[in-house]
């Protein structure tokens, strides 16, 4: 989301196509295997399969390829995010902007403990070119990653064709505000989700008064999330210096369990999403949170969240675009958390 779909970001992918290692083809499964660093994935019906060294060994981790497949689309459309992407309890990535460390169990207490843990560090365009092949070869006709379950269909079986368009999604980009002019389109060609059929689809009239045409704009947001066709993916919806709004249309399970490097807010706009919140380096659970269309809450930045949505609904996500928080926070100039009581 914010890191990628920003305008004017520059798409790191198409620098490095030329550094992907892949193998031919499975004669059974159709899929091929692709290695970075000494990483080996591979896809059969079922399973991603992820392998990396650990003392002459090769450890060997399976992910069901539907949620394989989403958090890895989740990762790539967003340029890595901010700070851990964790696509389950082992496997994941950490964004260094402008490298990208991948690691199996490094964040997960007791595999650390375990000395299984392995973590290697890549520039943005070689693991971003590698992704977006995996995603690209593993990806069958039918199924969207960024759909939810009762909207796309399945991910698994042998090789059968292939979903670029799903998977090439136009980012949106917007500016300023969807609607002005040179910025983003109001979503008016897409169809109103299933789930916000009663949501009202008319737009604010804008009364400007003389001398200040062109300078004041208005949009019914309401109206824009309910035709959003993907689901957990915050968009970079109004720029105002470094504090981005990103509403996000939420169903199902959140992909990936992001683990923060700055203090997120969530404002719910509509119906309910459960979080569950964990320790961000040992995933030890430290809280279950409900949050109720109006309740608001801040997500410290010393944790990892994962959220469910049973009925679709609409969340805000406020990101702080200030460079260099992450050291802030890691040096404990910032406290973890936005509010002293
Ligand atoms: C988050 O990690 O803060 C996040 C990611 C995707 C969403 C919502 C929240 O859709
Ligand atoms: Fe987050």
């Amino acid at each position: 989301m914010a890191m990628l779909d920003v305008a004017d970001k520059p798409q790191a992918a198409t620098f490095a196509a030329d550094k992907v290692q892949s193998g031919a083809p499975d004669p059974v499964t159709g899929y091929r295997d692709f290695t970075l660093g000494a990483f080996r994935f591979s896809r059969d019906a079922y399973f991603a399969t992820i392998q990396w060294p650990v003392n002459g060994q090769f450890r060997t981790h399976a992910i069901p390829a539907d949620a394989f497949l989403r958090a890895m689309m989740r990762d790539v459309a967003w340029g890595f995010f901010y700070g851990w992407v964790n696509f389950d309890h082992v496997f994941g990535t950490r964004n260094h902007y402008g490298k990208v460390d991948m690691y199996a169990g490094a964040f997960n207490g007791v595999m650390k403990d375990a000395g299984v843990d392995y973590t290697e560090t890549f520039d943005t365009p070689v693991i971003m070119a590698t992704f977006k092949a995996i995603l690209h070869d593993w990806t069958n006709e039918g199924f969207d990653p960024f759909a939810a379950p009762e909207e796309t269909g399945s991910a698994f079986g042998h090789k059968h064709g292939d979903n670029a368009a799903a998977i090439e999604r136009t980012r949106i980009a917007t500016r300023r505000m969807p609607g002005l002019p040179d910025d983003s389109p109001l979503r008016d060609d897409l169809p109103v989700n299933r789930a916000f059929l009663d949501v009202a689809q008319d737009e604010p009239a804008v009364h400007v008064e003389p001398c200040f045409e062109g300078q004041l704009h208005a949009f019914n947001l309401f109206k824009y999330l309910s035709r959003s066709d993907v689901t957990w993916n915050p968009s970079v919806t109004s720029v105002c210096g470094q504090s981005l709004f990103c509403p996000t249309t939420e169903e199902f399970i959140l992909p990936v369990f992001h683990g923060n490097d700055r203090v997120e807010w969530f404002l719910q706009l509509s119906d309910e999403i459960v979080w569950d919140i964990g320790d961000k380096n040992t995933g030890s659970p430290r809280a279950r949170i409900t949050m109720r269309a109006g309740d608001i809450c801040a997500m410290p930045a010393d944790i990892r969240h994962q959220g469910y949505s049973t009925k679709r609904s609409m969340l805000l996500v406020w990101e702080n675009a200030t460079p260099n928080l992450p050291k802030r926070y890691e040096s404990g100039e910032l406290k973890p958390y936005p509010v002293e009581f």
